[in-house]
């Protein structure tokens, strides 16, 4: 049993950050959201990974390295532009090989891991396994129409009037019969190679499609707001601790973790937060469901439920909520006259001010 896992993508959702960062790297609790994939995986048995990459492949590469870390043989699988899931796996044909393979969205959180679900597909081997959660808008994802007996009958792409309320979550297991199906469709009309119509493709040829609904916790990372309640869901199950300095004039209420080389002076921290190695904080409040990566410095301010990049500065602002903030980014306020916001923002910046 290999895993491919899909670490490419145009992340337009989540710019501009993905401008320079490829998605699957922004940190949930400090720790980026592809690395709780790739731990899955190697929890549930599987050594030989290939990771697809496309503009952002440099710094997966350097993070992930060559998975031993993990306990996994990682190949890197080079897609030249993000002409879909079922193009990811037509792409890795040669790594796959005769094997059986679980294939992950390299942006996808899956709370409890995939152990029992790939055990369960080494044991029964249909062609191919699902993987099914009920959502509240289904015409934003892949969604499937089961029948009676719980076996795949449709599958639909984004439905406009959806068959059912059951989104495809990203974690499929295959047999080698989905490479003739990856080769036999064609591209959609968003010009996608797309992983539903091979699973189609299966279901038309009379091969044995199934799914299994979960009730757990699952979330695709693709935008701001749900990549905050990733974070949030995570620090919820953080493991307290200081390591670095927290002054007298400091509190620290509830589940803290206060990294190596981190200070805290004069500032209250409501947990569950997270402050990452080398950061100081003076004088402010982080609130609950925060992460702040390593080396920021944030004065004066007030941060809740957001999720602060590494080198940040945040000085004197009140208050930043449900936020996302680059690496190396400035938040200050502008001089009191005139009354004027003073911004300089990258290509597709979203900014919400208050006043
Ligand atoms: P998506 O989030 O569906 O696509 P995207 O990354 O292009 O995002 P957006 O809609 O915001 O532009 O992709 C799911 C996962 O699969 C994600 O980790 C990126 C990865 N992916 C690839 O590796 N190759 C591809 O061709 C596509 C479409 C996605």
């Amino acid at each position: 049993m290999k895993a491919l896992v899909l670490a490419g993508g145009a992340g337009t959702r989540l710019r501009p950050i993905t401008h320079t960062s490829p998605k699957q790297l922004v940190p949930v609790a400090n720790k980026p959201v592809l690395f709780y994939g790739l731990e899955a995986l190697a929890e549930a048995g599987v050594r030989e990974v290939g990771v697809i990459v496309g503009d952002g492949g440099g710094e997966i590469r350097a993070a992930v390295g060559n998975g031993s870390r993990f306990g996994l043989d990682v190949t890197y699988i080079p897609q030249h532009a993000p002409l879909g899931l079922a193009h990811a796996v037509l792409i890795a044909r040669d790594f796959l090989g005769a094997d059986d393979f679980v294939m992950y969205l390299g942006d996808n959180f899956v709370v409890g891991g995939v152990t029992e679900i790939v055990e369960r597909f080494r044991a029964d081997r249909p062609a191919a396994q699902i993987l099914l959660t009920k959502v509240d808008d289904p015409t934003a994802f892949g969604v499937a129409e089961l029948g009676p007996d719980g076996g795949v009958l449709r599958l639909e792409e984004k439905p406009s009037r959806p068959k059912s309320d059951l989104a495809l979550v990203g974690v499929y297991l295959f047999t080698p019969a989905v490479h003739e199906a990856v080769r036999s469709i064609k591209p959609s009309r968003r010009g996608e190679l797309e992983i539903t119509h091979a699973l189609q493709w299966l279901i038309d040829q009379g091969c044995d499609v199934r799914s299994t609904t979960i009730s757990g916790y699952w979330k695709d990372t693709g935008n701001v707001l749900d990549m905050l309640e990733v974070n949030r869901s995570v620090l919820d199950t953080l493991e307290p601790g200081v390591a670095g300095k927290v002054d007298a004039a400091s509190e620290i209420v509830g589940r803290v973790r206060v990294e190596e080389g981190a200070e805290v002076c004069g500032s209250r921290i409501v947990g569950p937060a997270v402050i990452g190695a080398g950061t100081v904080i003076t004088g402010s409040y982080i609130g609950p469901f925060t992460s702040i990566a390593d080396n920021c410095r944030i004065d004066d301010s007030e941060v809740a439920f957001s999720i602060v990049l590494q080198n940040a500065r945040i000085d004197g602002v009140r208050r930043i909520e449900a936020s996302l903030i680059g690496r190396s980014a400035t938040v200050a306020p502008a001089p009191r006259t005139p009354s004027a916001h003073r911004l300089v923002l990258g290509d597709h910046s979203t900014v919400h001010l208050a006043s």
